[in-house]
């Protein structure tokens, strides 16, 4: 991993999660980017200070952003994928439920994510190899045997209504087999939460890389198994994933194999 690059990634996810908190459940400027896909004035201050500091740290790094897609650096080697705000939804009616996430991708591997749970001031941090961390302590994933004994969380695309996937067959199907599935709105708490051991596992489709980076590597790092959907390797560049404790993996994609 590039020298000094989480620490960087660390200050620039803080000071985002500080512009948050400091707007949280205040009048926001707030756009449409599709019928329920939200973009706030938030979320723009939050990616402009995060490419800031990160800019500063390593021009030379490109920076794919959610709202700005990938400006700045030339390297072909490394880059940045941020969301600035992971939940805006959340956000924009003032449930504390969303992050900062931060992933260094170098020659197309996730090396470092940065997740940081802003209103409860949590840092989520993982290098490849490294292990993973809650505010520097080691966490790691449950060790929950049955699907019938867990708790899982998934989510939903913002193009749910068109979407010709069997989204809602899995969820109900999934609801019926495991002991509880909850929806936070926020892909990358999800997953950091799979390897803090509070979920068991979570699945979603059509997410984007910004959303799953970062939260992918640090369930891997805590001891937890990320694929897609179908079983094959995980690729943050391709929407799906499945991200659980390990124990459950088999029995949970089994399920989900019948409707998406
Ligand atoms: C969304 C959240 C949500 C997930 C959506 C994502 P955003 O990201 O992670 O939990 O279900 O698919 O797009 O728009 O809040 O950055
Ligand atoms: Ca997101
Ligand atoms: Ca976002």
């Amino acid at each position: 991993m590039l020298d000094g690059a989480l620490d960087v990634a660390i200050k620039a996810a803080k000071e985002a999660g500080e512009i948050q908190r400091e707007r949280f459940d205040s009048a926001l400027e707030i756009k449409k980017k599709g019928i329920v896909d939200l973009v706030t004035d938030v979320d723009i201050a939050c990616e402009e200070r995060i490419r800031e500091i990160l800019g500063a740290a390593f021009p030379d790094l490109p920076v794919l952003g959610e709202e700005e897609g990938e400006l700045g650096g030339t390297s072909t080697e490394a880059r940045w994928i941020v969301d600035p705000i992971d939940g805006t939804t959340n956000f924009a009616h003032s449930i504390p439920i969303f992050c900062s996430v931060i992933a260094l991708e170098e020659a197309g591997e996730i090396t470092a994510g940065v997740i940081y749970e802003t209103m409860g001031d949590r840092l989520y941090t993982a290098t490849k190899g490294g292990g993973a961390f809650m505010n520097g302590e080691p966490i790691s994933v449950t060790s929950t045997g049955a699907l019938v004994d867990s708790l899982l969380a998934t989510g939903f695309p913002y193009d749910n209504r068109t979407n010709p996937r069997d989204i809602f067959g899995a969820f109900a199907a999934t609801h019926k087999s495991c002991r509880g599935l909850r929806r936070l709105g926020s892909a990358a708490i999800d997953l950091a939460y799979v390897a803090r051991g509070i979920f068991d596992g979570f699945w979603e489709i059509g997410l984007m890389p910004w959303d799953m980076a970062a939260g992918a590597l640090l369930v891997a790092e805590a001891g937890g198994v990320v694929t897609r959907i179908d079983g094959g390797p995980f690729d943050h560049m391709r929407g799906d994933i499945v991200a659980t404790n390990g124990a459950i993996h088999e029995e949970l994609l089994k399920v989900l194999s019948g409707y998406l």
